[in-house]
C-alpha cells in the first residue's frame, strides 16, 4: 500500500485513483495528522507527498515530517510536494516570475528509475504544470533529470534513496504518461504487487463485515442509487439472512424504480426487503408546499421518521448499513477555513444513525465512485442500476418547481422523464451524460394539435456533463435527437405541449431546478 500525504492540492483525490488504477491500494492523509508514527502504523510501501496551495517560501506553511526521510521508503513529490521534499533536505525553493499554469512542455535530460520504460533522454514530453515558486537549487543526492522553460528542474531523481520530485501533475490526464509515471513508482520502484482488485476487495471485505456483524442483525436502508445497492449486495453476500433491507417509497421516483428494486433485491438476490409504500403520506405532507427548502425538510424528516418506524418494527439489530464512500471520509486540507454559503440542504440519511445509536457497517468506505460501481458489476447487480445517473433524495418532488405536487403533475413527469431518458439511452449517450431529466414548469401555454386548441404543462429538459456534481455544463444534443424528442414527448405524453431545453451551465445555474 501506498501513503498519499495531502498538502491541499484539488487533484490529490486523483493521485489515489491513478495509484489504484495500477492495482495498488492507497490512502491520502491530511499533512497535519501524518507522523513518523502514524508513518509506521500505515506501514506504506512508499509515500507520494501532493500539490498544494501554500508556498514553501512562507513561514508557518505545511511540511513533511522530516523523519520521512530517513525511514527508508521511497519517496515522491509533486509540485509542492517536490519544493517542501527539497526544501526540507537542503535544496532551494524560490518565487518565480515565470509562473507555468496548464499545458507546458519537458525536456529528458538524463534517465532515471521512474521515466524506465516511459520516458528516454532527449524527448520533449507533454504534462501539466501549476505553479508560482519553483526548486533553484538541488538537495543533496539529487540530480535533474528533466527541465521546462518555468522549471530548470521539472523532474529531480535519488535513485540511491528511491525520492523524486516533478514540479508537474502526473495525475491529472493532460500529462499523458503520468498515470505510467506513478505505475513506476508504486510498482517498480516501491514494489507493489498489484493485486488490489474489485475481486480482491470483495473478499476481504466480506470477511470484514462477517467479524465485525458476528451474528447481529443489520439493517440497510435501499434507496434504488448505486450505493446503497451494492451495501446491500455485499452485505447480504457476507451474512444472508441476518441483513433486512427497507426501503421507503415516498412516491417520487421514476417510472419503474420501484418495481425494479423489488425483482432485483427480492426476486434476484433473494434478500428480505420491506417495501414501505409512504406515498400517501409523504403526498399528504407535502400538499400545498411550494418552498425548495420546505419541500427538502418535510421530505428528509418524514423519510426518517418513516424509515425508524420500521426498524423498530424488525426489532434486534444492533447494526445500521450505510453507503459512506470514501471522498466522504476523506478530511479535506482547508487553509481558508471560512464557513460556506448553504445553497441547498441536500438532505441524506446522516442523521439516522445518531438518532438510532445503531452500530454502523460501512463496506464503501475505501472505495471511490467508479469503484463502488466495478464492486456492483462483480458482485451482480444489474447494469443500469451500477451506471445509473444520480438522482436526489426528494425526488420528483424537486422537479416540480414552485408549485404544489400532485399525482397528476407527478405522471405527467413520469411518463415524459421516461421517454427523455428512453431517448438518450438509445441514442448512445447514456454514459457520456452525468445526468439527465425533466422538469415540469409551473406554467401552461397554449398550443394546437390537430384542430384543436392546448392549454397544456411545458416541460424543460436538462442534461450535463461533470466529474463531481460541483461544477457542470450543459450537453449540446444535436437538433435532430431535440426534435425527436420533442415529438415524441409531445404526442405521447398527454399534459404536456411544449418542450424547452435547459442550456444553463454550473455555475451560475445549478443541476437541478430547485
Ligand atoms: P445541484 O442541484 O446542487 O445538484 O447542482 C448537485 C447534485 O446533487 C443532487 N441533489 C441532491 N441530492 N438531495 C440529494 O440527495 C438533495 O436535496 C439534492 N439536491 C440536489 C443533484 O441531483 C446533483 O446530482
Amino acid at each position: 500500500r501506498i501513503l498519499i500525504v495531502d498538502f491541499g492540492s484539488q487533484v490529490t483525490q486523483l493521485i489515489a485513483r491513478r495509484v489504484r488504477e495500477t492495482g495498488v491500494y492507497c490512502e491520502i492523509h491530511p499533512f497535519n495528522r501524518v507522523t513518523v508514527d502514524s508513518i509506521r502504523a500505515f506501514d506504506p510501501k512508499g509515500v507520494i507527498l501532493s500539490g498544494g496551495p501554500a508556498s514553501v517560501t512562507g513561514t508557518d506553511t505545511p511540511r513533511a515530517p522530516q523523519g520521512l526521510f530517513g525511514m527508508g521508503l521511497p519517496v515522491l513529490g509533486i509540485c509542492y510536494g517536490q519544493q517542501t521534499m527539497m526544501a526540507q533536505l537542503g535544496g532551494k525553493v524560490e518565487g518565480s516570475d515565470h509562473r507555468e499554469f496548464g499545458r507546458a512542455y519537458v525536456e529528458v535530460s538524463d534517465a532515471c528509475a521512474l521515466f524506465e520504460g516511459t520516458w528516454s533522454p532527449g524527448a520533449r514530453e507533454q504534462v501539466w504544470m501549476s505553479h508560482g515558486d519553483r526548486v533553484t537549487a538541488l538537495a543533496p543526492g539529487f540530480r535533474v533529470v528533466a527541465t521546462s522553460e518555468g522549471a530548470p528542474f521539472a523532474a529531480v531523481a535519488d535513485d540511491e534513496r528511491g525520492f523524486y520530485g516533478v514540479q508537474f501533475h502526473p495525475e491529472v490526464v493532460h500529462t499523458p504518461h503520468g498515470a505510467q509515471l506513478l505505475r513506476t513508482f508504486v510498482r517498480t520502484i516501491c514494489g507493489c504487487s498489484g493485486d488490489w482488485t474489485m475481486a480482491s476487495f470483495r473478499e476481504t471485505e466480506i470477511a470484514k463485515i462477517r467479524a465485525q456483524v458476528g451474528s447481529g442483525r443489520v439493517i440497510c436502508g435501499l434507496s434504488g442509487g448505486v450505493d446503497s445497492s451494492v451495501v446491500a449486495a455485499i452485505i447480504h453476500e457476507a451474512i444472508g439472512d441476518q441483513l433486512t433491507c427497507v426501503y421507503v417509497d415516498h412516491g417520487l421516483m421514476r417510472l419503474g424504480e420501484s418495481e425494479q428494486v423489488v425483482r432485483v433485491f427480492r426476486d434476484q438476490f433473494n434478500i428480505n426487503l420491506v417495501h414501505v409504500d409512504a406515498s400517501d403520506l409523504f403526498l399528504g405532507l407535502l400538499a400545498g408546499k411550494t418552498d425548495p427548502e420546505e419541500k427538502r425538510k418535510i421530505i428528509g424528516k418524514t423519510f426518517i421518521d418513516v424509515f425508524e418506524a420500521e426498524a423498530r418494527k424488525i426489532g434486534g439489530a444492533e447494526f445500521l448499513a450505510q453507503g459512506t464512500l470514501y471522498p466522504d471520509v476523506i478530511e479535506s486540507v482547508s487553509f481558508t477555513g471560512g464557513p460556506s454559503v448553504t445553497i441547498k440542504s441536500h438532505h441524506n440519511v446522516g442523521g439516522l444513525p445518531d438518532r438510532m445509536n445503531m452500530k454502523l457497517v460501512e463496506p464503501l468506505r475505501e472505495l471511490f465512485k467508479d469503484e463502488v460501481r466495478a464492486l456492483g458489476r462483480e458482485l451482480g447487480l444489474p447494469e443500469e442500476m451500477v451506471g445509473r445517473h444520480p438522482f436526489p433524495g426528494p425526488g420528483l418532488a424537486i422537479r416540480i418547481p414552485g408549485q404544489e405536487i400532485t399525482r397528476e403533475k407527478l405522471d405527467i413527469l413520469r411518463k415524459a422523464d421516461a421517454i427523455y431518458l428512453e431517448e438518450i439511452r438509445n441514442a448512445g449517450l447514456y454514459d457520456v451524460i452525468w445526468q439527465a431529466f425533466a422538469v415540469l414548469l409551473p406554467v401552461r401555454t397554449v398550443g394546437v394539435m390537430g384542430d384543436g386548441r392546448t392549454y397544456d404543462y411545458a416541460l424543460a429538459i436538462r442534461a450535463v456533463t461533470s466529474t463531481d456534481g460541483m461544477t457542470a455544463d450543459y450537453y449540446h444534443f444535436d437538433h435532430d435527437f431535440l426534435s425527436r424528442l420533442s415529438s415524441r414527448v409531445i404526442n405521447e405524453v398527454k399534459g404536456v405541449n411544449r418542450v424547452v431545453y435547459d442550456i444553463t451551465s454550473k455555475p451560475p445555474g445549478t443541476i437541478e431546478w430547485e
